[in-house]
């Protein structure tokens, strides 16, 4: 009995720092978003083009819930700063992904940022 509830509290806390790191997100499920609060000024363009490009596919909350999780949810692959380059750029090659190379690198670049803000 005495395990199971350290077990318990060990797994209660565990959630919790994960909660306490994440990065600002609004809204749920399908219209579940980064949140432009406190993004500094000098990522707003890519923030900008993001919300337009990258869900023109899927929905965001793919791509939060990489960031969040550090987990890319389809494949169960890590997403760390490594692997954003590589998903950016498969997300590039895809047929009609409508982003030239410089978008992608800008989308990298913030992306980058947010997996730092979530790590702290
Ligand atoms: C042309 C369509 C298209 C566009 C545009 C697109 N995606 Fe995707 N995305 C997909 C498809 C299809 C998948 C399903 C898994 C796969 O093929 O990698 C996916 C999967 C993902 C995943 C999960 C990958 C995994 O392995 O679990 C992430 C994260 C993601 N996209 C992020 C982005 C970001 C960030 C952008 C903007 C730069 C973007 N996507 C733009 C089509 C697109």
């Amino acid at each position: 009995m005495k395990k199971i509830v350290t077990l318990a509290v060990l797994i209660g806390l565990s959630v919790y720092s994960i909660a306490e790191a994440r990065i600002k997100i609004s809204g749920r499920g399908a219209k579940m978003n980064f949140s432009s609060d406190g993004i500094p000024d000098m990522y707003k363009p890519a923030f900008d083009l993001m919300l337009v490009k990258c869900i023109k596919c899927h929905t965001m909350e793919r791509t939060v819930i990489a960031v969040q999780t550090g987990r890319a949810p389809i494949t169960g692959q890590p997403f760390n700063k490594q692997a954003v380059k590589a998903y950016g750029i498969k997300m590039l090659r895809k047929p009609n992904s409508d982003m030239d190379k410089k978008q992608i690198r800008d989308i990298v670049v913030l992306l980058n940022y947010f997996l730092d803000e979530n790590a702290k």
